[in-house]
């Protein structure tokens, strides 16, 4: 089979990677990849948004199979588009997208199909926001209802905090036209995990556990950014959380898509906080997570072509997912100022001494190729992963690859995994 990847990050590297070790592989191309997907498949100069040409691309190429990695192709109808061609692809139609695409829709789901979330309410009008966030009291969480690359949630530690990042929202100074409306809602503590599954609309198998590490700094602490680092299995996601969880947030998102007439195919990612046993909903992505899709593939054993292909053909049955028992960690590498303006085109040094170490993976994201020489050029650049027989050990080999790697200014986190030591 001849297989297109599309986007050019770390999900979709890793992504390339596992599809192309599928002895179903023959061909595999990813639009636009970055440097480390080209040593493994074909890069094609095309981008995630220009959705005439990557048709043009699929069409002339005879793709059998579609992969989506992002959520904009998805959220402007890329799965319609190729489906009415007769071309197979994986992911969600542009109507299921907005179970991602606007938070409004997605709180409303929740609420409708009895998804245990936070308590909330949508606005578009400023004086309506403050009676509530007043009434309500800070702690309280404002998100912006459209597509913001993970930024646009704001944890506002006081009532005028809050009003100030709704004003700016509404005003469409913040986030554009993402921000015209925005959902405002209850703050809740616990610990949060990454609860994936792929589904074709009615048969549902769940990914392994992951959490990820959403802050910039240690300890949870600085700015959101789109993840510094995930690992999986997640601890916290015992046995009884896992039934949970698909029980009262999967089963239900799936079935209340089917029955609002948006059936969902492809990964359904859903955010969660995990409380004392309970389990509540933070969002839902239509989409594998990134960096959560580097560990949870370098865990998968089953070959995934099969699964992607079943989804796009819509019928899952009778396919099943196998797992290696060791744990993965992947510590993102990041660029000098992000998540906000980054440096770019700084000489990235070790490439290939963490290549060489046993069970390290080092999957590119922000990165570009300049006269065959490495540099950076996007805020998270790489997700070095690496896989161990505990956490422990996983965490021990990705902080020795991290420690080969280096460039002016290279953030990271020092402490990815070590909420799951806490628990073991
Ligand atoms: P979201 O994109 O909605 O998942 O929000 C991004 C991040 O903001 C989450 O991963 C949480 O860390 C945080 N967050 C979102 N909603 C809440 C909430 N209601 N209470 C506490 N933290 C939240
Ligand atoms: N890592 C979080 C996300 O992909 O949305």
């Amino acid at each position: 089979m001849k297989i297109l990847v599309i986007g050019g990050g770390g999900r979709e590297h890793a992504l390339v990677w596992k599809i192309s070790q599928s002895p179903l592989a023959e061909k595999v191309f990813c639009a636009p990849g970055n440097p480390g997907t080209a040593q493994l498949a074909e890069n094609i100069a095309i981008g995630v948004d220009e959705l005439d040409k990557l048709l043009a691309f699929a069409r002339e190429n005879s793709v059998d199979l579609t992969v989506v990695g992002p959520e904009q192709p998805l959220s402007l109808g890329i799965v319609d588009l190729f489906e009415q061609h007769g071309l197979k692809v994986f992911g969600p139609d542009r109507g299921a997208a907005l179970i991602e695409g606007s938070k409004a829709f997605s709180k409303d789901l929740m609420q409708k199909y009895d998804i245990p979330t936070a308590a909330y309410g949508v606005f578009t009008d400023l004086a309506a926001a403050e009676e509530f966030i007043t009434r309500t009291g800070a702690p309280i969480v404002v998100k912006a209802d459209g597509l913001a690359a993970g930024k646009g949630v704001i944890i506002a530690q006081t009532c005028q905090e809050a009003i100030a990042a709704v004003r700016d929202m509404l005003s469409g100074n913040a986030f554009g036209s993402a921000g015209s409306r925005v959902v405002i809602e209850e703050f809740l503590t616990g610990e949060e995990a990454s609860f994936l599954v792929i589904t074709d609309g009615k048969n549902i198998i769940p990914l392994a556990s992951a959490q990820d590490h959403k802050a910039i700094f240690d300890g949870d602490t600085g700015p959101n950014t789109g993840g510094m680092g995930a690992y999986s299995p997640a601890p916290v996601v015992t046995a009884e959380v896992h039934d949970l969880a698909m029980q009262q947030v999967l089963r239900r998102a799936v079935d209340g898509m089917a029955a609002e007439g948006r059936p969902y195919r492809g990964v359904l990612y859903a955010g969660l906080m995990v409380k004392d046993g309970e389990v509540r909903t933070l969002e839902f992505n239509a989409r594998f997570g990134d960096p959560e899709c580097q560990p949870l593939l370098m865990r998968m054993k089953s070959d995934i072509v099969p699964v992607l292909l079943a989804v796009a053909n819509g019928d899952l049955s009778g396919l099943t997912l196998e797992w290696h028992d060791q744990a993965a960690v992947c510590v993102v590498m990041a660029a000098e100022g992000y998540p906000g303006e980054y440096r770019k085109g700084d000489r990235i040094e070790g490439l290939e001494e963490a290549a060489g170490l046993e069970d390290v993976f080092v999957f590119h994201a922000g990165t570009s190729s300049k006269n065959c020489i490495c540099v950076t050029n996007g805020g998270r650049v790489l997700g070095v992963t690496a896989l161990g027989s505990t956490v422990q050990k996983a965490i021990e080999k990705a902080y020795r690859g991290v420690a080969r790697i280096t460039w002016p200014g290279v953030q990271y986190r020092k402490d990815i995994g070590n909420k799951a030591i806490g628990r073991i």
